[in-house]
């Protein structure tokens, strides 16, 4: 089976006579999917139970002749105005009490009955319509879920939850530790989201709304999800996860409830710190697939973030697609195929530009099509082997953003980038584990800043070391429990065993400091006491900054504040974990296959001899400025 190769083509958006174009331009850079209809409810449905699929119809006719594949969205992030205007109970309440308007995207409650009643209604006449269409490949349901509502459907949503969490209200004032600020509740009807407060909200009671959120939208996506597979069920039914900062859903979680994992990715970039971030999601989404295979749903053809937005460098298009497609992507798929003329994201980069098809980018967009045909997709089985795991939580993220912390610079993300990339620049093949996961297979698993660990996770870390492995622990971690509530005894509680310390108090830093051997330390500071362990560093005062301990026939380290690269690097290859990477170079082995990418603008060494699938060449050990190969050695 050959890679997929395309975006989101939203031809609604053009007159008719552009999409005989499209198509024709489609073939021209070797596009086989589209991902059609994600916002276009309002033109399949303009009015309730009014069906319009003769345009639909049309596009798809013309794309299943072009030999172009489909993945048909369910187009429920956009409910038409006459919705929201029949329907205000289902427009988004912000935590404020705002009752947005219609007018922008996503504004809808997803726990309002008419919400539910309307995406399933247009989920069924899509289904229908199109369920034998010779180009339907996949469906595509909604678009980055992520939308938090704090009315009263949602409110009665969350105490169903909660009910179901916790059984009674013994349970749940215990966890909540409603005893503080008399907040004890004697019924299920007092209890509402975390809405606008006077003062600092509750922390267990905004951590639990952020599961709920997760969970009342992935009940959204299973109820279209169920009936596209009672329609279809040979057809894949999957969702895009939108990254970055937004933890809007726990992905381990959702992972198991779609038929392919899909990411959005958009580096905020440019150049190495783009490469960075795009390895980083791609070990996300092939962790959260299981090491299996998954698909980058959406990239740009430029910088969409932040102030300044603009193309990417030349060569950045296809080195971030190459970035991967090594790390098991199915495919390389972009928002979206023509960049829109107006509308909202009217400067948003497309792969046919504002210019037209004569463009530096329609001309990369078109050479990536070509060496994507060349190479194989992803062989559906374990993909890549990892050496290092990184824990990744969002409960414990969504806990570390809980209201009145010691610092309120913690930036669990941060944290978890910056051990990612420290291992990317060594060369060390990486992914991301649940802090429950099975972990023997790994050389070395990294935890920063993780603020809340359960039992169970704490059991696996310690089952973990002593069985041999090497753990990585950062400063904030291991704090509290699932109620977020802080284990007591000394910090950090749930981890003190394993790491053989106690620490008695944090020491928030004003100044860096310096640290024999690892450099600067910023942010963070704690006072730490050895139960066995030993201190590798100490601070300027003569307290432990970093320490290692041996439990059983492994060994946890521990490091008590914010380290730059540098210094945390210095950690890792202390802990036995530095890799050979040849720096801005990187290599990749995807089962039999093996990806080269120089990020820098010199000619580097790679470790890999063979021949260039895509240019037919050898590869002699050298790789040119920016350059990539791809090689069955
Ligand atoms: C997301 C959305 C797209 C578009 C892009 C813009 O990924 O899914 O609809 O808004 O962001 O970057």
């Amino acid at each position: 089976m050959p890679l997929w190769y395309g975006g989101d083509y939203n031809p609604e958006q053009w007159p008719e006579e552009v999409w005989a174009e499209d198509v024709a331009l489609m073939r021209r850079a070797g596009v086989n999917l589209v991902t059609v209809g994600v916002f276009s409810w309002s033109r399949l449905e303009p009015s309730e139970g009014r069906y319009t699929f003769g345009w639909l119809d049309r596009v798809l006719g013309l794309l299943a002749d072009g030999g172009i594949r489909v993945g048909l969205a369910v187009p429920t992030a956009s409910p038409p105005p006459w919705f929201s205007l029949a329907h205000p109970d289902a427009l988004t309440v912000t935590r404020d009490g705002v009752r947005l308007t219609h007018g922008s995207r996503d504004t809808y409650c997803v726990s309002a009955p008419a919400y539910r009643e309307a995406s399933l209604r247009i989920t069924r006449a899509l289904g229908e319509r199109y369920r034998d269409h010779p180009a339907l490949a996949m469906w595509h349901v909604h678009n980055e879920y992520g939308t938090p509502c704090h009315c009263d459907h949602a409110a009665a949503a969350f105490r169903a939850w909660l009910r179901e969490r916790y059984g009674g209200l013994d349970a749940l004032n215990d966890a909540w530790t409603t005893a503080f600020w008399s907040q004890h509740y004697s019924d299920w009807a007092q209890i509402t989201p975390p809405r606008a407060t006077q003062y600092l909200p509750n922390p267990a009671q905004a951590l639990d709304f952020r599961r709920f959120v997760s969970d009342e939208m992935l009940a959204h996506f299973r109820e279209q999800r169920d009936l596209l597979r009672e329609l279809t069920p040979e057809v894949p039914v999957t969702t895009n996860y939108v990254l970055a900062g937004w933890a809007s859903v726990d992905h381990w979680k959702w992972s198991t409830e779609v038929d392919l994992v899909a990411i959005d990715d958009y580096p905020s970039g440019p150049g190495m710190a783009a490469a960075e971030q795009t390895a980083f999601a791609a070990d996300l989404a092939r962790s959260w697939a299981g090491g299996r295979p998954w698909l980058l749903m959406e990239q740009a053809t430029g910088y969409v973030l932040g102030p300044r937005k603009g193309p990417k460098e030349p060569g950045e298009i296809a080195r971030h697609s190459m970035q991967h497609v090594a790390r098991g992507s199915t495919g390389v798929m972009f928002f979206q195929w023509r960049a829109s003329r107006g509308g909202a994201e009217q400067w948003h980069p497309g792969m046919v530009p504002h210019t037209g098809p004569d463009s530096r980018v329609f001309r990369e967009v078109s050479a990536l099509g070509e060496a994507l045909e060349r190479i194989p997709a992803p062989y559906d089985g374990p993909l890549v082997e990892a050496e290092a795991a990184i824990l990744w939580d969002e409960e414990a993220w969504w806990a570390a953003q809980g209201p009145g912390l010691p610092s309120s610079e913690i930036d669990y993300l941060a944290a978890v980038q910056q051990a990612h990339r420290v291992l990317w620049r060594q060369g060390v093949p990486t992914c991301f584990a649940h802090p429950s996961h099975d972990l023997p297979t790994y050389r070395a698993v990294l935890v920063p800043s993780l603020y809340l660990i359960s039992d169970e996770a704490a059991r696996n870390l310690a089952a973990y070391v002593e069985g041999g492995g090497t753990l990585v622990v950062s400063f904030f971690s291991g704090i509290t429990d699932e109620h977020t509530r802080i284990r007591l005894g000394g910090y950090p509680g749930a981890l003190r065993e394993i790491l053989g310390i106690t620490v008695e108090e944090f020491r928030p830093l004003g100044e860096p400091v310096e640290l024999p051997e690892f450099g600067r330390a910023t942010l963070w500071s704690e006072v730490v006491h050895l139960d066995g362990a030993e201190a590798v560093a100490r601070y300027p005062g003569g307290g432990p900054a970093v320490t290692c301990h041996r439990l059983g026939d492994g060994t946890a380290w521990y490091v008590s504040t914010r380290l730059d690269d540098p210094g945390y690097a210095q950690v890792l290859t202390r802990a036995g974990l530095a890799g050979s990477g040849v720096p801005g170079v990187e290599v990749v082995r995807r089962r039999d296959l093996v990806f080269a990418v120089n990020h820098t603008e010199d000619e580097r060494p790679v470790p890999v001899q063979g021949t260039d699938l895509i240019t037919g060449k050898p590869v002699g050990g050298r790789l040119g400025p920016g350059g990539y190969v791809v090689v069955r050695p």
